[in-house]
This record gives C-alpha cells, structure tokens and sequence, in this order.
C-alpha cells in the first residue's frame, strides 16, 4: 500500500502514524502545520471516523483547520480550549538537546503559542531534520509589515555580534509578492549557517521592535519521534531520558492512503 510513497513520504508517515499513540479520547490536541503534519491529521482524522476517537483539535494554521474539518476533526480556537493536552508538529531542524528551527511552512507563530500551551509537545520527523547544530535551514523570523525593512536591518546589526556563521536575511516570497503569514505578517529567513547559541539568538531577537517571533523553540519540545522509510518509529523523550524502538504496521494505514490519492 505504500509502493506509490517516497522513502521520505513515507518515514514521515511512520512519525505520525506513531505519534498518535499520544492522543486518546476527552484530549485537546494542538495540529502542527507541514507535510508531516498532514499525516497527523489524517492518521487522527482516520481514528475519528473509523475508530471513535473524540478528540477537539487546536490547528496552528488555516490549511491545518482545513484539512482538520475534512477529516472530521472538530477544531475549535486556542480562546476555547485554553490549555492543551498534546502538541504535536513537525520541524525544520532538531539538535541533540531537541531545540528546533521551526517555521519553514510560516506558521511558526501560531506554532509556539499553541505548543507552549500545552502539557507536551511531540515532534515528528524523517532523518534529515536531526542536526548535530542549528541553522543550516534559514531561520524564520515573523515581522510586521510597518517599517519592516528597518527591522530586517537591525536583525543584520545584530547578527554582527553574535555567535553564527552568516547573517544574510531574506524576504521570504511568495511568487512575485512578500510571503504573508495568517497573521498578515512577513517572514524575514536567516541564512546562518550555524548557530553557536540558540538560546541566546532567540531572546535577542524578540528584542529587537517589529519582530513578533522567532523560529527557534528552546525547551519546548518533550519527545521527538524520528520515522524511518522502513517502518521504523525512534522515540526520544528528554523527560525520561529513554529512547524506544518500535515497527509501524503499514497494513493499517490503507485508507490514509487512499484518501491522500483523492
Ligand atoms: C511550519 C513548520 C513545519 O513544521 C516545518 O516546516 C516542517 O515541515 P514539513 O513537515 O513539511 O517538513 O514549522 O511552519
């Protein structure tokens, strides 16, 4: 069933399909925004229909609640819910401390508020997200269109001084118009390379007028769950400290397949 899927389509499958096991019946369950996410809400839309799962769905984007309605998600805003049991959302990037670069869909705002109000976040991801150290993949930074130039200006100023390897920052389009988030912000990407202190990049960052967040999400992440294209579903937890193994059975995943064809 998983012969017209890309070895990368289907790890990220794997990652959502086990990052269900975080999700039962009365939860309040944050949906990321991406293509790994997609799975997610599939794969839990799916246990509505098939399997009578009850959940309430906080989406981190438009698309999101789109794709959440049709799968027969009931999606209510983050004002109703307030607090949530489970995030769950892909990644650009994930270091060894389970830092991440989030974003590269724009949603990152919606993102970190619906994460950090939430009991847990549960990142799902293929190989290629895992990173001994961030920023390779553009940083992400939300700004409000007024004088944005100014801003990405003093962005640049500020990289000068600080521990990465480039600082050259980039309107992100979207065709031949500025890329423009739910928010109705822009997005300025930070080609840096590599990010000597994550930590400290992003604190100086909200510091500067007209940004409105970055995509860097420092100790908000709890499990990362890494798919592999032969089934396989790696489990890291910085709680617990524990790493698990198990096999995703791809038999079950037969009608997410089908309505992904549709
Ligand atoms: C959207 C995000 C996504 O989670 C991130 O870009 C990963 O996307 P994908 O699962 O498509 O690789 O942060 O703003």
């Amino acid at each position: 069933m998983t012969d017209n899927l890309s070895p990368i389509d289907t790890a990220k499958f794997v990652a959502a399909r086990r990052a269900c096991d975080y999700v039962a019946s009365g939860m309040r369950v944050g949906l990321g925004t991406g293509s790994t996410a997609a799975w997610l809400v599939k794969s839990l839309g799916e246990m509505v229909r098939e399997e009578g799962l009850k959940i309430t769905g906080v989406p981190t984007s438009a698309r999101t609640a789109d794709l959440a309605r049709a799968a027969g998600i009931e999606v209510v805003s983050l004002e109703e819910a307030r607090w949530l049991d489970v995030t769950i959302d892909g990644a650009d990037e994930f270091d060894p401390e389970m830092n991440l670069i989030k974003g590269g869909g724009g949603a990152l705002l919606m993102e970190k508020i619906v994460a950090t109000a939430s009991d847990q976040m549960v990142v799902i991801a293929d190989t290629t997200k895992e990173v001994a150290a961030l920023g390779a993949f553009p940083l992400p930074v939300e700004v409000i269109p007024f004088g944005w130039q100014t801003t990405r200006g003093l962005i640049q100023e500020t990289l000068s001084g600080l521990d990465v390897m480039g600082d050259r920052v980039v309107q992100r389009m979207a065709g031949d118009a500025p890329f423009v988030t739910d928010q109705g912000n822009f997005i300025l990407d930070l080609h840096l390379g590599r990010i000597g202190n994550a930590r400290q990049l992003a604190l100086i960052l909200n510091q500067i007028p007209g940004v409105v967040e970055n995509g860097l999400f420092i100790d908000i992440c709890d499990v990362v769950i890494i798919g592999h294209s032969d089934g396989r579903a790696e489990v890291r937890d910085i709680n617990s400290g524990t790493v698990e193994e198990s096999l995703v059975p791809m038999g079950e995943a037969a009608n997410i397949f089908r309505d992904m064809a549709d």
